[in-house]
Parts: structure tokens; sequence; C-alpha cells
């Protein structure tokens, strides 16, 4: 039976069924802001971006929904990466707190604030491993591994979509970039990419089959190439894989001007070329380049595409409009009554602690004492409230609580006396002096060092991942006068400092944590909250390094120190800064009593593995759990370490609590030399524990048979 888009569709014009396929950039029309307002009155333009606020959105919505001949409502699309009005931590940051519900719940909170703004649908999750910390974007994904991608992905898509699409705090997810995105070449932003068709399956397109199967509304292409074939023409991934492999029946939509830029590629001569290619692909919005609006009408005359093609497209973008409830009220989402400010705050301060990674703690120099009577905090990052937001915030207005802001809060009876010392990115070192006279006269120097939030996001590559400007100089200066210090990191990114790992007492990684950044380290320092964050990636000791990631293989001659024709680098450590999963904390966790049943598994088993973790140490805290699995043996050479699971205990001193995962066969599964998926029999070694440092695992070994008929 037709359904309302197909009635619809019955009805449109050529130029109103492109006019579906056309997304403009609200804050940046291409043709003006005259032009926009026209042609969304005509039915000319099919959604809108970068427009929010109740005003602004339902002024715009009016024209399309009074004006234009066939009434079609507009989406309303936003970068809504990590919070709207409440700003939670940086992706890469709420992925170190391991926890699908916090994921979940803060992407709700996001999604309700957001359609309170008039946004339907937000372009995140976004979803691309990375394991190039010079590529800016690595502070918007969720780190280095394929599998937290993956439950970052539908947990994030969960809570934006809500239990209804069209229900008034829910914003269609866009799962994004697909794909590969984080692998160009050098991290250097846009670059081209080459993995190989291992890769692919195995590392960069999970996360998207995940957040495909658990419904996303939407997918955005990648800028990228992938060995030759721009994404955004990549109708092998976008059609044969996402939609008939994976089932996936939502609207694909092109990146900004990605359209357009198939010519700069070099696979396309003219904006009909392109068009024809993206939309032939999958494409079924074009964002901002006006290709299909402009070229689709020449190539149809042409024969080089379609109506039943176009058709198609715009079918699944009226189809979407419907899902969201546009057609019934389009402003239903602006008439909700104010989402609850408070809620989110506490929610924005539980995220924040819930992802600040304790690095190094030495002579136990944290938590903080009530002892501590008087804190130096020095450095740029300590009271710069825009800063704490990092690089994907747009509502203006907004401050967070900085550090100062929170450690004054936490400890009302201790002096503290901030000194920024040196610009956060300038070299300036004139303040150096003044900073180290409070340092001297303080018990505890707090150290508040890192980047700006401008040199994360999207085209802020850097080539060195140090501290800028005169950072280095200040910190070394206080290091100097052997004080106790503590050093705070504001980043995007892990940052190649062996010298502070070395040299300051503690380090902490705290990212840029969003609005309650300060309250939350606040409660790290003092043990309010007793640190919890896992890296969820590698951390290099240098750039040289990179990639360096828990999942590498082990060669045929795997690297050790001291053995020359081994695999490493003569003037590098072989083993990263941190490893995947570090992360320290204020009491010590044993895991104990390691089984797997079935010992023996065959086709179609599952396996259980359960764990005791004790804590063992003095204080309640919350222990992630993490599972590998190593194929030692296989016609295919396997990672060190592959992630099949992670969980979490929550533990009072002396407490015990059995952490359970359920294997299926697919995790024993791998690609064959054909690709194919398959299992060989043979051992596996399961591996449990804090991290990916084999040292700190238990292990216990299994095997697969083939059952006898
Ligand atoms: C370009 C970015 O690559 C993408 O992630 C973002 O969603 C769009 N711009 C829209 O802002």
């Amino acid at each position: 039976m037709p359904d309302r888009a197909d009635r619809l569709l019955a009805e449109m014009t050529l130029e109103e069924k492109l006019g579906q396929l056309n997304m403009i950039d609200a804050g940046a029309p291409p043709d003006g802001a005259a032009a926009m307002e026209r042609d969304i009155a005509a039915g000319r333009i099919g959604s809108l971006f970068n427009a929010y606020g109740a005003a602004e959105t339902n002024a715009l919505q009016r024209l399309a929904v009074e004006q234009s001949r066939l009434r079609i409502p507009l989406i309303f699309g936003f970068d809504v990466l990590h919070g709207h009005r409440t700003i939670f931590p940086i992706p890469l940051a709420e992925a170190c707190a391991f926890d699908p519900g916090l994921w979940q719940r803060t992407a709700q909170a996001a999604a309700d604030e957001a359609a309170r703004d008039g946004i339907s649908l937000t372009f995140a999750p976004m979803l691309d491993v990375c394991r190039d910390p010079r590529w800016g974007r690595i502070a918007e994904g969720p780190g280095d591994d394929a599998l937290v991608a993956s439950r970052y992905g539908e947990a994030k898509v969960r809570g934006f979509q809500g239990a209804e699409l069209s229900g008034r705090a829910s914003v269609a997810a866009t799962a994004k970039h697909i794909g590969a995105y984080g692998a160009v070449a050098a991290g250097r932003e846009y670059g081209p990419v080459d993995v190989s068709e291992r890769q692919l399956p195995e590392v960069y397109l999970p996360p998207f089959e995940a957040a495909a199967k658990a419904c996303a509304a939407a997918i955005m292409p990648s800028q990228n190439d992938v060995a030759g074939i721009p994404m955004t023409a990549h109708g092998e991934i976008l059609n044969n894989l996402l939609r008939a492999r994976w089932g996936f029946d939502g609207v694909v939509m092109s990146d900004y001007d990605s359209v357009v830029e198939l010519i700069k590629h070099g696979v396309a001569e003219s904006i009909e070329d392109a068009a024809v290619l993206a939309l032939l692909a999958g494409v079924d919005i074009d964002m901002q380049s006006r290709c299909y609006v402009r070229a689709l009408p020449a190539a149809l005359e042409h024969g080089r595409v379609r109506m039943d093609d176009i058709d198609r497209a715009v079918r699944r973008v009226l189809r979407l409009k419907a899902r969201l409830g546009l057609f019934d009220d389009p402003f239903s989402r602006t008439s909700a009554s104010p989402a609850s400010a408070e809620r989110h705050a506490a929610l924005a301060r539980d995220a924040a602690r819930r992802s600040v990674v304790l690095l190094t703690n030495e002579r136990g120099v944290l938590p903080l004492t009530p002892r501590t009577k008087s804190i130096a905090l020095i450095g740029p990052l300590a009271d710069a409230p825009l800063e704490m937001f990092g690089p994907w915030f747009a509502a203006a207005g907004l401050e967070s609580a900085t550090i100062l802001a929170g450690l004054r809060a936490a400890l009302p009876h201790a002096e503290i006396v901030h000194v920024a010392g040196v610009p956060i990115e300038d070299r300036d070192e004139s303040g150096i002096p003044a900073a180290l006279a409070a340092a001297r006269a303080a018990d505890v120097v707090i150290l508040s060092l890192g980047e700006p939030k401008t040199l994360s996001g999207e085209a802020h590559s850097r080539g060195h991942i140090d501290l800028p400007g005169s950072q280095r100089a200040l910190a070394e200066a206080v290091l100097a006068l052997g004080k106790p210090t503590i050093a705070i990191l504001s980043h995007g990114r892990p940052l190649a400092l062996p010298w502070l790992f070395e040299r300051a007492d503690a380090v902490l990684a705290t990212w840029f944590l969003g609005s309650e950044a300060g309250h939350g380290i606040a409660d790290v320092l003092t043990g309010a909250w007793n640190p919890s964050g896992r890296l969820a990636l590698s951390w290099p000791v240098d750039v040289g390094q990179i990639p360096t990631f828990h999942s590498q293989r082990t060669t045929g001659r795997p690297g050790k120190p001291d053995v020359h024709y081994s695999s490493r680098h003569i003037d590098l450590p072989i083993e990263p800064q941190f490893c995947f999963g570090h992360g320290l904390s204020y009491t010590r966790f044993e895991v104990t009593a390691l089984t797997a049943t079935p010992a023996e598994f065959a086709p179609g088993d599952p396996v259980t593995v359960e764990a005791d973790i004790l804590n063992a140490g003095e204080v309640a805290g919350e222990e992630t759990v993490l599972l590998f699995l190593r194929d030692p043996v296989a016609s295919v050479a396997r990672p060190a370490l592959e992630l099949k699971g992670f969980a979490k205990a929550m533990l009072t001193p002396g407490a015990r609590q059995t952490v359970r995962f359920r294997l299926s066969g697919s995790d024993f599964a791998f690609l064959d030399q054909k690709l194919e998926p398959r299992i060989e029999p043979g051992a596996f070694e399961i591996l449990v524990g804090p991290c990916a440092d084999r040292n700190q695992l238990k292990a216990i070994t299994i095997r697969f048979r083939v059952k006898p008929h």
C-alpha cells in the first residue's frame, strides 16, 4: 500500500523532488539568505543545518509548511557531537568511561536540548576509529578500537533517537563518516586513505554496521577516498554493503560540499558527473554543493540517471520526515517545556569525572588530603571557561566551570592561588617568575597545561603533538622546584610528553570535559570520585611511534628492546607511553578465578567467561574489566590482542564480584584469505584484566574443535 511518501512523490515535480535532496547551511547559504528563503518557499530546499533556536527554526519551517506548494516540512540538522547547551566531555574523553549507559544518557540529554531548539537531526555520532593522534578529529571519535566504537555508536544512536523518532525529545542520528576517515595519510586532514581490504571490515566499518543495526536514521560518507574511490561515490560500500548486506534503510547524506568535491578528487569532470556518481552510489542528500538541483535535470535528460534513482532517494528523505513526526506537527519539538538544566548539569559532572584518566600517581600525591592548606594552581588552562568545551559546541553565551572554580568549590578552606604563567599558545615567558613565586609558597602545585580547543577538531591536524607556546618552559621551571606537583592536561588528543610523565608526581588526562569540567576534575583530585577512566586508545611516547595500538600483529620478529633484528625503532621504546585501557585508581583491583566454559567448544556453542574482581585496596572504586582474545595460530596472522568485551564492577573495599562475558561463535571467527568469515579449529587464548599490557592480564586457553558428524 502506498504510504505518505509514495503519495507525495506522485504529486511532485522534478524540481520539488530535487529540493528534497538539497540540504543547505543556513549559516552560509551559497546564494545568500534571501535566495535561501525563496527556495524554501518554492520547495527547492528540503533540509537546513546550522540554524537553531525556536524562533529561527520555526520561522524557516513556516516558509516550508505554509508557503511551499506541497507543504513538506524541513529537517533541521546540527552537529550535536557532545552536548548542545549542556556540554558533555568530548567523545574521545567519554569513550574512556567505557560505559554504554552513560554514552546513551548524555546523547539523550543532548537530543532533548537540541530538539527544543528545533533540531530534528544531528550529524553524530562520529564513529571514526583512529590510530593517529595527529588527526585533529580524533577528539570527536571513540578512540582506536572497533569494538568500543561499535558499542559507543549503538548507545549514542539509542540515546539520540529515543524509543520513537517522532518523540519531542528525539533527533535522528547520523553515523559518520563511513569510512576509514581516521586513517587519513599522516593524520593529515582530508588526506587520502589507503587501508587494506581487510582493515575495512575488521577495523573501520564495524562501528557503522553496529549503528545501522541499531537503526541509525542516517549515515554520512566521509570526505576522503579509499584507495582512489571517494567515499561519496563508493557504491560498493554505500549500496552493496550498507544497504544490501547490512539492511540499512535510512538516508545517506553527503558531507559538506562532498558531491562537488568529486571533481577535485579527480573522478568527475563536471557537476553533472559528480551528481550522477554520488546519486548512483547511494547518496540521497547533497549537503551544500547544490550539484543535485543544478545538474540532475540534465543528467536525467541525458539518460545518465533514471527518475527511479531520484525517486528512491526522495522517498527515503520523505520517510525520514514521516518517522520524525514532522508531517504531523513540524513544531512539536520547539513547543516542549524547557529541559531540566540542573539534571543535565549533574549528568555532565558525572560524565566529566568518569572521563578523567589518571595516568600517573607517584608517592600517593593524589588524592589531595584535607591537610592540603595551600595550592598554587599554575598554567594557562586553569581559568579558561571556553577552552573546556573542546572543538564542537555551538550555542552562544555558554560558560563552563573552570578548574579554578571547581577546586575553590571543592576545597573552600584551602588557599588557592592561580597564576597563568604563560599564554596557551603564544611564546611569552614573562609570567614565569610570578608562577614560580606562587609555587614556592604553596604545599602542592597543580599545573594546568594542554592544547587550546582550537587545535583539535576538523582541519586541525598537528605534526607535533606536544604543548604549544611556552608551556613546557613553564612546566620545567616549576618541576625544577621539587614541590609535589600534579599536572592536569586539557587536550583533544594524546600528547607526547614523556618528560612530564617522568617528572610530575601525578598526571591526569582530562581532555575537554565540557560544562562541568572543573567540578569533575576537582571530584577526582579530592577523591570525591575515585578515578575510573581508562584510555580508549594507546598513547604514544612520540610521534615516531604512530600508529601504535594494541591489536597490531606480532610480526615474525616481535619487538624486543635488546634484540637488534626485531621490530622496533632504535631510538624509541617499543611500548607506547600508556597502553589501551590504562588508567589508575585510588584503590587496587585483582582479577582472580578466571574460567571459560566449555573448555572445548564446537561451532554454535556459546562460551561463558567469568572472572572474580576483588577490590584489594582501602577505598571504593569502579573497575573496568577488558576481555581480549588471541588466536595464536591461524591461516591469517591475527592481532596480538583483540578486544571482545568489557564490563564494569563497582566495589567497596574488600568486596568481590563476578563479571561474566558471553562469547559466541562469531567472536572466534576471522576473515580468511578470501575475506570470508571462518573459525579454525585449535587453541584460543582468552585474556582478562584492566588493560592491554599482557603482564597485567590473566589468561586461559580454550580449544575449538570441529564436531564429528
Ligand atoms: C563537515 C564535517 O566533516 C562534518 O562532520 C559535519 O557534520 C559537517 N561539516 C556539517 O557541519
